[in-house]
């Protein structure tokens, strides 16, 4: 049996930007995250939400709050874990 998680890659991430009408992907410590359904709560606000989006938000995050418990609050929200490119179907 395979793993339960979606593999994505970083060129499915790149996309996943929150514009042209796809959702806010980012990367916290290896696992992909929509951050969609949390944007209008952030305390922070979209825009500053969105800086991470598409790409990988661990250091960004890290630096603005770590005490944070992403993996709470986004746990219903786990798309899957990042992987390399190379790595993609196998
Ligand atoms: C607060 C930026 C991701 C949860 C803030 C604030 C900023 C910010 C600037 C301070 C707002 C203020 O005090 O006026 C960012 C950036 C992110 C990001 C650039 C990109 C990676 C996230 C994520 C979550 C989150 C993924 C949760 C899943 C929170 C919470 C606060 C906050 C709970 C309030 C924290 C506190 O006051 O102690 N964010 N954020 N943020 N953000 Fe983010």
């Amino acid at each position: 049996a395979g793993s339960p998680y979606l593999r994505v890659t970083p060129s499915m991430l790149k996309k996943m930007t929150g514009r042209k009408g796809k959702d806010a992907w980012t990367v916290l410590g290896g696992k992909v995250y929509n951050m969609s359904p949390y944007l209008p709560f952030h305390p922070g606000g979209q825009p500053e939400l969105l800086r991470g989006a598409g790409r990988d938000g661990t250091r960004l995050f890290g630096e603005i709050h770590p005490w944070v418990n992403y993996e709470g609050m986004l746990a219903a929200c786990l798309v899957g874990i990042f992987v390399a490119e190379e790595e993609e179907g196998s």
